[in-house]
């Protein structure tokens, strides 16, 4: 009997990751789920197997500590030798000056953003080329694209997730293997609570719906850059176009907290 195409999708209990889960459930996708939350997940997972019977295996795990990736590569194992979709879309955001924001939430993101992404593709990626065939998506940011004072160890590990998955798309071109980089514009998600950051108004975000759709449709193109509506069309132009100085200072007024 065929067994249904498998997914593993970090940072499933909530948000975007979670509607790459009932996306992909809803397209017959059995699904290996992660994030620390097991109460969410083990949720989520009842939800995908009853409304679309499909198998929604549950990882609890913090992709922040030493040797996380190698023990999601392993439970994987016990799925499937190897997954056709990795989607590492785990992460959050650190709002504020850079000089007060705890060194212990830094390390958690340079891990979570940048050393388990890097380490989990470095494990699944030769079951991929051998296999011929695979999807690599990593959720970046428009972030990616510009510096963004206030936000910038996140917008710094999303420009090194955007570059790292370019060059390596262009790598494994020929292998059978897509990497796309997602890049969503400010989504309607917890993020900006966990953030900490308070925009003056919420208009003009994005829904999960909309930023899952654009990169699940990229299946079919293989762009390896994806962004999302008309917060991303205007990030590209911005970094294109205007001079970095320029851009810093305008976005550093933009995000300036009111206290400094
Ligand atoms: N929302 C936006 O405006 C926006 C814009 C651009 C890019 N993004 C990116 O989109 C991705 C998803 O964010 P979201 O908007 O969906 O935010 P969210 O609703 O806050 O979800 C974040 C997910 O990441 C998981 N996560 C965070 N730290 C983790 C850790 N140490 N170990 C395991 N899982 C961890 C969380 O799981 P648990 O807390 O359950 O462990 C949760 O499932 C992130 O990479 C974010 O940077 C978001």
């Amino acid at each position: 009997m065929e067994l249904n195409p498998f997914a593993v999708i970090t940072g499933a209990s909530r948000g975007i990751g979670a509607e790459y889960a009932r996306v992909l459930g809803s397209h017959g996708y059995d699904l290996l789920l992660v994030s620390r939350d097991e109460a969410r997940l083990t949720h989520l997972s009842r939800e995908l197997q009853t409304n679309h019977h499909v198998h929604a295996h549950v990882f609890i795990g913090d992709l922040a500590q030493p040797d996380i990736a190698h023990q999601l590569f392993v439970e994987s194992r016990r799925y499937r030798p190897t997954p056709d979709l990795l989607i590492n879309n785990a992460g959050f955001g650190l709002y504020g000056a850079f000089a007060s924001h705890p060194l212990p939430r830094i390390q958690e993101m340079l891990h979570v953003h940048v050393q388990t992404v890097v380490e989990s593709i470095r494990l699944f990626l030769p079951g991929m080329i051998e296999r011929g065939s695979g999807t690599i998506i990593n959720v970046t940011s428009i972030a990616g694209l510009l510096p963004i004072p206030y936000f910038a160890e996140y917008a710094a590990t999303k420009a090194f997730l955007l570059s790292f998955s370019e060059a390596l798309a262009e790598e494994v071109e020929s292998t059978g293997v897509y990497v796309q980089a997602c890049c969503p514009g400010s989504t309607d998600t917890d993020f900006h609570e966990t953030a900490k950051f308070r925009p003056s108004s919420p208009m003009g975000r994005q829904s999960v719906t909309q930023v899952v759709k654009a990169s699940l449709s990229a299946l079919q193109t293989r762009q390896p850059v994806v962004t999302v509506g008309w917060q991303g069309k205007l990030a590209v132009l911005l970094a294109k176009w205007v001079p970095r100085k320029t851009l810093v200072t305008t976005i550093g007024k933009r995000f300036r907290p009111p206290t400094q």
